[in-house]
Formats: C-alpha cells, sequence, structure tokens
C-alpha cells in the first residue's frame, strides 16, 4: 500500500466523503487502493502535485471540470448488451406484454453506462413488439459520467460489448464501421435518448411516470442508505404496479416497502390494484 502524507490523506478523505456526499458512490476501506489508482490518474492529467490540490479544485474552487473527472474515474463503467438474461427474460415474457397495447411506453435505464442496456432493450422489442411499437417507445438512458453518455449517445460498441447478442440480432441490428467496431442502426437509436443525471441529486427531472425502471449493477456501490433514498425516489417516477428491475445480486426487499419482489432482480411497485 502507498504511504501518503498527511495533507495527502486528508485531501484523499475529503473526496473520498464528496464522491459519497454528492454521488453517492462509496468505497470500502478495502477498495482504498483503487480508488487512490483511479483519482491520481486524474491528478495527473490536471497537472496537479498531488491529492490536497485535487480536493481545493473539488471543494473550494468547485471546478466542475474537475469535478466531472473525479465522478468518471471513480464509477465503474462495465457493461455489455444482454446482460444477466434471466431478468431480461422476465422483462420478455412478463412485461411486454402488458405494455404492448399502450399508447406510449416509457422505459428508463438509470446508470446506463455506455449504452448497452438501452439498446438492449430496445432491440428486445423490435423483435417482439415491432417497430411501429418501438415508435411509440421511449427509452431514457442516464449516467452520472459524461463521457459514457457520449459514447451511448454514439451508439457505436467493440465487439467485445456483443459477445451475447445472438447473430441474427448482431447482423439485422449492427452495422460494422471501422475495425471490430458496430453501430446500432437509427430506427433503433431513435427510440434510445441520454443524459447525465445523478442519481443522488433529488428531485429528479421527470413530469411522467415510466412503467419500468432499469437501475441495474450500481447500487452495490452506494451505502444502505443512499441504496433506500434511490429506490424511495425511482417509487415516485413509476406507475402503480409498474417494475424496477435490479440485477439478480442487488435485492430491494429490506430497502423500501414499496416495492414488492416478484422474482431475484425484479420488484412491483405496490400500488392500489395489488
Ligand atoms: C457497472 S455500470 C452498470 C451499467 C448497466 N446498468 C449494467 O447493468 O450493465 C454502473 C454505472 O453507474 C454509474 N453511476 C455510479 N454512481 C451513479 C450516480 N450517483 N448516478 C448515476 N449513475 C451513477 C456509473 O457511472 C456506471 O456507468
Amino acid at each position: 500500500m502507498t504511504v501518503m502524507r498527511t495533507s495527502e490523506q486528508d485531501g484523499f478523505q475529503t473526496i473520498k466523503r464528496w464522491l459519497e456526499d454528492r454521488c453517492a458512490i462509496h468505497y470500502p476501506d478495502h477498495k482504498r487502493n483503487l480508488l487512490q489508482q483511479r483519482l491520481a490518474r486524474v491528478q495527473r492529467s490536471f497537472g496537479m502535485p498531488d491529492f490536497a490540490k485535487l480536493a481545493y479544485e473539488i471543494m473550494q474552487a468547485q471546478n466542475h471540470e474537475v469535478q466531472l473527472a473525479v465522478m468518471h474515474a471513480a464509477s465503474t463503467n462495465h457493461t455489455y448488451f444482454y446482460r444477466e438474461k434471466d431478468v431480461l427474460e422476465h422483462f420478455l415474457g412478463n412485461v411486454l406484454p402488458q405494455l404492448a397495447q399502450r399508447n406510449e411506453i416509457r422505459l428508463w435505464s438509470a446508470a446506463c453506462s455506455s449504452g448497452d442496456e438501452v439498446y438492449t432493450l430496445a432491440i428486445m422489442i423490435a423483435e417482439t413488439l415491432g417497430m411501429d411499437t418501438l415508435r411509440r417507445t421511449t427509452i431514457l438512458g442516464t449516467d452520472i459520467s459524461a463521457p459514457v453518455i457520449e459514447l451511448a449517445e454514439k451508439g457505436v460498441y467493440p465487439a467485445r460489448h456483443l459477445e451475447q447478442v445472438p447473430a441474427h440480432i448482431k447482423s439485422k441490428y449492427m452495422q460494422p464501421v471501422g475495425i471490430g467496431h458496430f453501430q446500432i442502426v437509427p430506427e433503433i437509436r431513435q427510440a434510445c435518448t441520454f443524459r447525465r443525471m445523478n442519481l443522488k441529486t433529488t428531485p429528479f427531472p421527470f413530469r411522467k411516470p415510466f412503467q419500468a425502471v432499469f437501475c441495474r449493477n450500481v447500487l452495490y456501490y452506494f451505502t444502505h442508505q443512499d441504496q433506500i433514498e434511490v429506490v424511495e425516489t425511482i417509487a415516485d417516477h413509476v406507475e402503480d404496479n409498474g417494475w424496477l428491475f435490479t440485477s439478480v445480486t442487488e435485492s430491494v426487499r429490506d430497502l423500501s416497502p414499496r416495492w414488492r419482489q416478484i422474482i431475484s432482480g425484479v420488484s412491483r411497485k405496490r400500488g392500489v390494484a395489488t
């Protein structure tokens, strides 16, 4: 482990606390080295001498560019198409049939990273309900990290993100662009919108409720209290009896009475008619 001077220690602790208070991103003690390495990269990229200066820029100077870089460096963006198929199968078999007749389908991928989940959902709708239904569908993808939102908007992916995509789906909805990269076709991209958004910043800026929200593989980076607050606030923006999809390892059972777990990774919002 790297030994830090006191001002370095203080700077590191200040940034760690800022990440938790401002972004809900919690690094437990056993991941201290990982956070140090990630912050050191940001420090070097801005030509700063130490973490004390980095902490100063974030806190006192409120340097937005540095804040964004730290948020991005601290977040784990690993994702890929068709991730955790069991949960997606539930969406396909139990949720989509109930949404098929809606005038408007509204889905939200909260913490979407580079958008793989968003495009996976759009492709699933196109395949099962058809392009006409997809044209009545809005899928919003949001993430705290600006660079991943830019990637999502471009819709271009290296082959390793597409390993779980069935060959016939790949050839139908993804066009080769450059060496080993594929772009999502415009008809699918049109249904998908991306915004930078921090789940820790409330109230959320939505006027219309969603029928289903995907908030997968992000809650486990948050403290228990932040997990509670996030799933409670999401409930404010989901229709009664609407769905919340988490990772199978992220249960919302103990987080909020507003959600009723259906299977591991899938919950429904308690409503008047449940
Ligand atoms: C591991 S990825 C999950 C991507 C996708 N949902 C999946 O399951 O594959 C976690 C994402 O959460 C984002 N994130 C972390 N804290 C966040 C916050 N407070 N608000 C919004 N997004 C956040 C990170 O930037 C990262 O892209």
